[in-house]
């Protein structure tokens, strides 16, 4: 199943086919944006960051518009997922007093969850099968999947149940992490005003009056990757990975796992290890401008989408999502805190879930830049 989204869902081919979506979205948040601040000047980075990336992959998941999703149940069913998936359960622990989470309503708040979801993947699949479906449906990442399903030929024959499990994925990897990031990315970078004026002058020289920053010209953003690095260490949008049971029996610094252990990976506190980073509780991109250290899984101390045969498949994605958001942030605005707040009362508390968010949303008072 890996193998096959990896060459098929989440090839280099298909980050690019994606990107007139992002473009798009990317430049409908600035829109967006720049409409409220001539308002009222004061910007939710966050909301409009979660507005983005699932407008995003609605439209590159199954070819809808994020606003056709029938809203308020589809947030509520997903934000009802966050917790059932990332609640405590005895029976994961101790197999034998599972009956007790039958007791505590958790095992029927999932279920019924779980139903939920199903409904909604059911209703995307029916869509995708109706013989006069919109075009924009065609080439989505369901599309896709359901040729592979009807593909007798494919080296693995997937289900129903396989696509829903893939969608799910990419409804919930996708869309929390990168929204997480961009309010991350954003909040360090107002507590740093010489950080945040280092990655506007960067913007601003390298794309000059141009008036929009595109994909091909991060390459040129070194200061901005090295800002890409720093968030990914210090806000890890799934701090504990995702939760991994050991296949066989092997021992880590002399303890011993058994085979079928349930463990997490404790990337936020890599990110922060003291042995192996410089002031490590410190936003300092700079750290990364002359440094090979990257986050593709080969350098342990930073590992913010895994590593290995499990690592994230959606890494670039990920990375080209958050990459061009931010870009353009920091080309169209200049960023200050709402009136009277200092760097040190910007809030930094986190939400709990698989995914952490910033506990309150950002607010910034965002002015367009003009660079004519
Ligand atoms: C900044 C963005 C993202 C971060 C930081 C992130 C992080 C992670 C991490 C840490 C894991 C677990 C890796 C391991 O156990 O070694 C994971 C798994 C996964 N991610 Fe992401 N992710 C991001 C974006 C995405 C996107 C955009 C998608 C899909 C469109 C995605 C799809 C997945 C899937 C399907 C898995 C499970 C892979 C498996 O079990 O084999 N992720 N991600």
């Amino acid at each position: 199943m890996r193998k096959l989204s990896l060459s098929h869902l989440f090839s280099v081919k298909q980050v690019v086919s994606f990107l007139p979506i992002r473009k798009e979205e990317v430049s409908r948040m600035i829109e967006e944006m720049t409409k409220t601040s001539d308002s009222s000047g004061l910007i939710n980075v966050s909301r409009a960051a979660f507005l983005l990336t699932n407008r995003i992959i609605c439209r590159a998941g199954f070819g809808k518009k994020y606003d056709e999703m029938g809203k308020k149940r589809f947030d509520e069913v997903f934000e009802e997922a966050q917790v059932t998936g990332t609640a405590f359960f005895l029976g994961d622990y101790f197999p034998l007093l599972g009956w007790i989470d039958k007791f505590t309503g958790m095992h029927s708040r999932l279920e019924k969850n779980f139903r939920e979801l199903d409904n909604i993947y059911q209703q995307l699949i029916d869509d995708h099968l109706d013989p006069n479906r919109p075009e924009s449906m065609n080439g989505d990442i369901l599309d896709l999947m359901i040729k592979l399903k009807q593909d007798q030929t494919a080296a693995v024959q997937i289900d129903w149940d396989n696509i829903k499990g893939i969608l799910m994925n990419v409804l919930i990897a996708g869309t929390d992490t990168i929204s997480s990031l961009i309010a991350w990315g954003m909040t360090a970078l107002i507590k740093k005003p010489q950080e945040m004026k280092k990655a506007q002058e960067e913007v601003w020289n390298v794309i000059g009056n141009k008036g929009v920053v595109d994909e091909d010209d991060i390459k040129n953003l070194p200061y901005l990757k090295a800002v890409t690095k720093e968030t990914l260490r210090m806000f890890p949008p799934t701090p504990l990975s995702v939760p991994r049971e050991s296949t066989q029996h092997c021992t880590i610094d002399g303890y011993d796992i058994p085979p079928k252990t349930m463990m997490y990976v404790n990337i936020y506190a890599i990110g922060l290890d003291p042995e192996y980073w410089e002031n490590p509780t410190e936003f300092m991109p700079e750290r990364f401008l002359n440094s090979t250290i990257d986050y593709k899984g080969h350098d342990y101390g930073l590992i913010p989408f895994g590593s290995g045969r499990r690592g994230c498949p959606g890494m670039n994605i990920g990375v080209a999502t958050f990459e061009l958001a931010l870009a353009n942030l920091l080309y169209s605005f200049e960023w200050e805190l709402p009136n009277g707040m200092k760097e040190e009362d910007v809030d930094m508390e986190e939400s709990t879930g698989l995914t952490t968010h910033k506990k309150t949303d950002l607010f910034l008072v965002g002015k367009r830049y003009k660079y004519n």
